[in-house]
């Protein structure tokens, strides 16, 4: 026996020994210590990784101190995974737009809903968490089936404006009394997101039919995954953009009012913005991209790599989590104006004009960009333009502040004061 030795030992130094070995062990074969040639970061321990370093704080502070103290390449390791953070947006470019860089880690939310669907036989359903070919057929037929459905071109357009156009009355009715406006915005998102989810729906049972019998990705569990997926990836998405989108405004007196003016002398007041307006309405598309960008919903998007890699100069392993930084590259003091502020002249240029910034992200970036980006554009552009245009928001009551340290930005909760803007 290799270990028959240490019984001829004194009971306390094969108690040592059996210590040393263990502690040898976990050094050098427990998984989560530092890879060679991985980038800069965090001690990272085995077993609990860097949990000591990061254990109690914020997310988004974690990531902010982690970009500062190590750069646009920084590590850190949570358990036994090892983290990549990227901050630069050149280097998010590059590195998720790699086909590398698509998978999902199992995330404990998707994982455990995959299980509980498919009688404890899958975890790897649906779209937000799904991975490999599975995930690409999937993406691929969502994403084609919603460019038939017309979601972000003029065909669903009629769609929105009718919702707009009810919150409106509904609002007008409130005669200037305050407005929990979360209440508001979240029954308009859920007649929205219902609409497009029953669409969906449908074509997606019609192709099961066609493929009954069959080993496909047209199955009762995939169904299922993918209608929630939609439910939970447009809802409170959505929602919280609008609701911060009123608030940001109506703070601003001075960028309410020239929106409206924008509104007014291109416009006027008896016919309702159009998504095909928004190029004749510099000012207003810039204050919209504004909110979208101060407001950051999502700080970093989590992918996972797929295969052993090199990124930057670094060996990236198989399995390492790849987290890209929208927050740090719609705040980088090198692409914008006045990252700090709110400040729709981050997209105007000197003669007024609105410019596209690339480093706009705040749907992602590269092979998993959000799938409803057009949808929700059109969404966010028709609601805010409707809205101010016919009715100044004043804020006379906040509850909760706008101030979130976690992934998911959480909005304002206040009430406002609507006050109705007759005809011209
Ligand atoms: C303002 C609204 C929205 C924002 C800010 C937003 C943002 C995002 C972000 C940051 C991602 C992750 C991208 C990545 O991992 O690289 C994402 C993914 C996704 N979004 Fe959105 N989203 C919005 C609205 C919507 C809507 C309305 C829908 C559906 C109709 C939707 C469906 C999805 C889906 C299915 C994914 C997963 C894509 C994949 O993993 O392949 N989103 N979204």
């Amino acid at each position: 026996m290799a270990l028959e030795w240490m019984g001829k030992m004194p009971g306390w130094e094969s108690i040592v020994l059996l210590g040393l070995l263990l502690f040898l062990l976990l050094i050098f074969v427990a998984p989560g210590r530092r890879p060679p040639n991985f980038p800069p970061g965090l001690p990272m321990w085995p077993v609990i990784g860097s949990m000591l370093h990061i254990q109690g704080l914020p997310l988004r502070t974690v990531l902010r101190n982690l970009r500062k103290e190590y750069g646009n390449m920084a590590s850190f390791g949570v358990f036994g995974t090892g983290v990549l953070l990227v901050s630069d947006f050149s280097l998010i470019k590059e590195i998720f737009s790699h086909k590398a860089s698509r998978d999902r880690p199992p995330m404990s939310f998707t994982t455990t809903r995959n299980y509980l669907l498919s009688d404890g036989q899958e975890s790897n359903l649906g779209i937000i968490g799904g991975n490999g070919d599975k995930w690409q057929e999937l993406r691929r037929f969502v994403l084609r089936h919603l460019r038939d459905f017309g979601f972000g071109k003029t065909t669903c357009e009629p769609m929105i404006t009718k919702e707009v156009t009810e919150l409106m009355d509904h609002i007008q009715q409130q005669k200037g009394q305050p407005i929990p406006m979360m209440e508001e915005v979240d029954n308009f998102i859920s007649n929205e997101d219902c609409d497009v989810t029953h669409s969906f729906a449908s074509i997606f049972l019609k192709e099961m039919q066609r493929h009954v019998g069959e080993k496909s990705i047209f199955n009762m569990h995939e169904f299922t995954a993918v209608i929630f997926d939609m439910f939970a990836a447009g809802m409170d998405t959505t929602s919280s953009t609008l609701t911060m989108g009123v608030y940001l405004i109506a703070k601003h007196p001075a960028i309410q009012q020239k929106v409206q003016q924008e509104l007014d002398e291109v416009l006027g007041r008896d016919r309702l913005p159009s998504y095909s307006d928004a190029d004749a309405l510099p000012y207003t598309l810039a204050t919209i991209h504004e909110v979208q960008r101060y407001f950051c919903f999502t700080a970093v998007a989590t992918h996972s790599a797929s295969e052993d890699c090199k990124f930057a100069g670094y060996d990236i392993p198989k399995g390492t989590v790849l987290l890209e930084n929208i927050e740090a590259a719609m705040t980088d003091p090198k692409l914008w104006k006045n990252p700090q502020e709110f400040d729709p002249e981050n997209f105007l240029n000197a003669d007024g004009k609105y410019v596209k910034n690339p480093a706009f992200i705040p749907y992602g970036i590269g092979t998993r960009v959000c799938a409803g980006e057009p949808q929700a554009r059109m969404q966010v552009f028709l609601f805010l333009s409707c809205l101010f245009q016919r009715f100044t928001f004043s804020i006379v009551g906040e509850e909760i502040l706008f101030n979130s340290p976690t992934n998911f930005n959480a909005p304002a909760i206040y009430s406002t004061v609507a006050h109705p803007r007759p005809p011209l």
